[in-house]
């Protein structure tokens, strides 16, 4: 069996913003994936919110995975026959925490906040890499989730749309969301409130 991590502790405050580094392959995404319920352990516990989802069915993972997470993945993961609107509103339709039309009128509001109005009836294929990326953060928000797991969200962008994201990011935490970001990038992850490294499948607190 490949051990991809060990040992590794991380409390996260409601309202904190934390960053996670590391070289790749030393277990980043494996652990976002965990925290976000995509994963099970094989051993150990994972708590959100005081409830122990390493041990609960799948549907109800699949419940707390849409209603209080927000995933913006290493691959944006958009379905590119899908508009623009349509991707944002998928979580939507996995949990019954919005209503129709308020869903539809959120989802609005995140698109003039994140500057993507103007395409949302464009197919998610017809994007360029920054506006990807913004879409993949709307999807993220739509459901207001308690927490925002972020996996490399400026991986593909140019800098001045890298710093438009981190920009994004330092506004949605003022507003109050949880944020476990992984970024190989230094001067976003130092916005954050604490940085970790891991490293061989270990989390270590990083000084400042
Ligand atoms: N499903 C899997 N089965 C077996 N090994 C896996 C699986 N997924 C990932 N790994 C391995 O686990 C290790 C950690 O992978 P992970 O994707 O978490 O790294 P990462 O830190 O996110 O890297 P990067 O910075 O390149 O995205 C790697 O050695 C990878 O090959
Ligand atoms: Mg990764």
């Amino acid at each position: 069996m490949f051990e991809a991590l060990r040992g590794v502790s991380l409390i996260v405050e409601r309202g904190q913003w934390v960053a996670i580094q590391g070289p790749s392959g030393s277990g980043k995404s494996t652990l976002l994936n965990l925290i976000g319920c995509l994963d099970r352990p094989t051993s150990g516990r994972i708590l959100i919110e005081g409830i122990d989802v390493s041990k609960l069915s799948d549907n109800a993972l699949a419940e707390i995975r849409g209603g209080k997470i927000g995933f913006i993945f290493q691959s944006y993961n958009l379905i590119p026959s899908l508009t623009v609107l349509e991707n944002i509103l998928l979580p939507t339709s996995f949990t019954k925490k919005l209503r129709k039309t308020s869903a539809k009128q959120r989802a609005e509001e995140i698109m003039a906040r994140l500057g993507i109005y103007h395409l949302k009836d464009r197919f998610a294929n017809k994007l360029s890499g920054g506006e990807t990326q913004r879409v993949a953060i709307a999807r993220a928000l739509i459901n207001e989730p308690s927490l925002i797991l972020a996996d490399e969200p400026t991986g593909n962008l140019d800098s001045s749309s890298g710093s438009e994201i981190a920009k994004l990011f330092k506004d949605i935490h003022e507003q109050g969301e949880t944020i476990i970001l992984v970024t190989h990038d230094n001067d976003f992850a130092r916005k954050a409130e604490k940085i970790y490294i891991l490293r061989d499948g270990k989390l270590e607190t990083q000084e400042r």
